[in-house]
């Protein structure tokens, strides 16, 4: 959600700036923005609507800089602009600032401080430019501190802020609360992002920045205080990460990519967290908690909260503990009542999002075990969590969520497992999850090979509908939900993930003559019904599609996907709706990677 960039001590900065931007679009696309500085007297505001690669083309060739900043923003306040497109400035034009988050009192702010202040744009960022400006002008504060009285009436706001001052250009002040932002330590340079992978280019070594504190950054020195002045001393991470793994080769959106990448991603975990014998290999400390705990629950949003539906079958069939599932937006302010002992698990491919982090923070608070399953090393919820678990697949940059989802899951499983065996629930050799997870990297694999077939009928029974539904049982039911949100977050069409028993106590009305209805059906002891219900559709004027396991697989059926252990079946059966809602999106013409009003990271609440 908003992407930044900065550099210090770089001829390029301007190319450093704008590739960086590109790495971090899917973390906002509706406008961008970069100010750079030659050290020299001379300095550039460029900001577009768009794409970044909108802004690449209005940066002319006499722009150039050896510091700067940059920011691809999401719009939260004021529409989407140049004038609301960051970097925002003071009306001095000496500061520039650009910010991911929310400043929650920024109206009170600007009525008691800034009522001769003339503005240019609706954002509360420039509220917080013209505020620190205002600082430096009446009360003589130099910039640093300046910044820190600033940040002490920003009130319950999240934030990443970089700002420059132009008088003083090199030297760059970041401070962060709730929302992610990191420094790279480079050669002779040093940058400054949202994502370390918008600067592998320059360094692989990383700082992380926590709450409360602000860095000094010039291009051979990084400092870092508390509010207070204290220093606060900080070893960089390495991470290791190739650019190319960023980018999208030959394919022609990433989403294509990523659920390509799916049958390796299952490899790689299988070969990462099991053994030979078809055991999980995992941290005992984490199967220890788990076992102990009377009640998990599992907490997530978007598609990572359809894993964890997943995730509940599996851990109350295989570690007989109840659990629960939550929304995290709405776990963060229900006040649940809680056993003695839970345990939390956070699924979240970013690691950063804030509705997630909002729930994390409260069970820190009393004190409950927790396990972040992340695909960012180092990420905050990872940090903040007493246990990570990663999901090992590569960078995911299509807004649409595929290969996190089927990782999530697999490593649900994983876990399941090993709290099973070691509260004896489950016979070890009744479930080889390597096993399994060998034949479902197969599997996968069988389905992408049929993707001609899968566009198909995207191409006759999607493109052109305006509406559609999925609809299954028990384990089927969260991957219909999984299914529909993949339709609709990238096509556009209006689908609905359904339990198929439950479409004829209203739902049904809205089935019309050629509506799609897909029918997910993987579990023996519920097939036959669901192909009642998809009958009922069809009998309404539905056009019936099936997604089936083959040992289920009936002679009309659309889509057959490989047999394996019922259980985990949701990491084939939601491939196929992968691909119908990737083939939708192209075959409309849309932009699969970057739909319209969605951003990937959602670090604002
Ligand atoms: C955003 C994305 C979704 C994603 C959700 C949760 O809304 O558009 O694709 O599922 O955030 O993200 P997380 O990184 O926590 O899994």
């Amino acid at each position: 959600m908003c992407g930044i960039v900065g550099v210090t001590g770089n001829d390029n900065a301007v190319s450093i700036l704008l590739e960086g931007l590109q790495k971090l679009e899917y973390r906002g696309y509706d406008s961008a923005g970069i100010y750079v500085n030659d050290l020299n007297g001379q300095d550039y505001l460029v900001k577009e609507k768009g794409r970044i690669a909108d802004l690449k083309k209005a940066v002319g060739p006499e722009v150039h800089g050896t510091a700067g900043i940059g920011h691809t923003r999401w719009a939260t306040h004021g529409v989407v602009s140049v004038a609301n497109a960051h970097p925002q400035y003071s009306e001095d034009h000496r500061f520039y600032l650009v910010h991911n988050g929310v400043i929650e009192n920024f109206k009170e702010l600007k009525a008691s401080y800034l009522s001769d202040v003339s503005f240019e744009s609706q954002t509360d960022t420039e509220v917080v430019v013209q505020l620190l400006d205002l600082f430096v002008r009446t009360e003589g504060l130099n910039t640093k501190d300046a910044f820190i009285k600033t940040l002490g009436l920003l009130e319950g706001s999240s934030y990443a802020f970089l700002l420059v001052d132009s008088e003083d250009p090199d030297t760059l002040y970041v401070a962060k609360n709730k929302s992610p932002l990191l420094i790279g330590v480079g050669e002779e340079c040093n940058v400054v992002c949202s994502d370390a992978l918008a600067m592998l280019n320059v360094t692989h070594e990383f700082l992380e920045l926590h709450d409360g504190e602000v860095v000094t950054i010039k291009p051979k020195s990084v400092e870092i205080e508390d509010m207070d002045g204290n220093a606060v001393s900080r070893d960089t991470f390495h991470v290791d990460m190739d650019a190319q793994d960023t980018d999208k080769g030959t394919y022609p959106y990433y989403m294509l990519k990523e659920i390509d990448e799916q049958p390796n991603v299952m490899r790689k975990l299988a070969q990462a967290y099991t053994k030979e014998s078809g055991d999980a290999d995992i941290d005992p400390e984490i199967i220890e908690a788990l076992k102990n705990a009377d009640r998990i629950h599992i907490v997530g949003a978007g598609t990572s909260y359809h894993a964890g539906l997943v995730g509940k079958k599996m851990f109350e069939k295989l570690t007989h503990i109840p659990t629960e599932v939550h929304v995290a937006s709405e776990f963060a302010y229900d006040d649940p009542l809680l056993t003695k002992n839970p345990f939390f698990i956070f699924l979240s491919q970013s690691g950063e999002t804030a509705d997630s982090r909002e729930v994390l923070v409260n069970v820190n608070a009393r004190g409950f075990k927790s396990l972040t399953i992340t695909n960012v090393v180092n990420s905050t919820l990872s940090r903040e969590a007493n246990y990570t678990i990663l999901l090992n697949a590569g960078p995911e940059i299509a807004v649409a969520s595929t290969k996190a989802y089927t990782a999530q899951i697999a490593v649900e499983a994983i876990l399941a497992k090993a709290v099973g065996v070691a509260k004896e629930q489950v016979i070890a050799e009744d479930f080889d999850i390597r096993q399994q997870l060998g034949l479902v990297a197969t599997g996968m694999q069988a389905i992408i090979d049929e993707k001609e077939t899968i566009e198909k009928l995207a191409d006759q029974y999607f493109v052109n509908s305006n509406r559609a539904f999925y609809i299954g049982r028990g384990i089927d039911q969260t991957v219909s939900l999984e299914s529909a949100l993949k339709l609709k977050e990238i096509s556009y069409v209006q689908a609905e993930g359904f339990a198929s028993g439950e479409l004829k106590h209203g739902t049904i009305a809205l089935i019309e003559e050629g509506t799609p209805v897909v029918g997910i059906i993987t579990q023996k002891k519920t097939a036959g019904l669901t192909r009642s219900n998809l009958q009922e559709t069809q009998s309404r004027g539905a056009i019936t599609l099936t997604i089936v396991r083959n040992g289920l697989k009936k002679e009309d059926d659309t889509i057959v996907i490989p047999d394996i252990d019922e259980m985990i079946t949701p990491l084939l059966s939601v491939v196929p709706a992968q691909l119908l809602a990737y083939y939708t999106s192209l075959n409309k013409g849309l932009d699969v990677d970057r739909p319209r009003n969605l951003a990937k990271s959602v670090t604002v609440e």
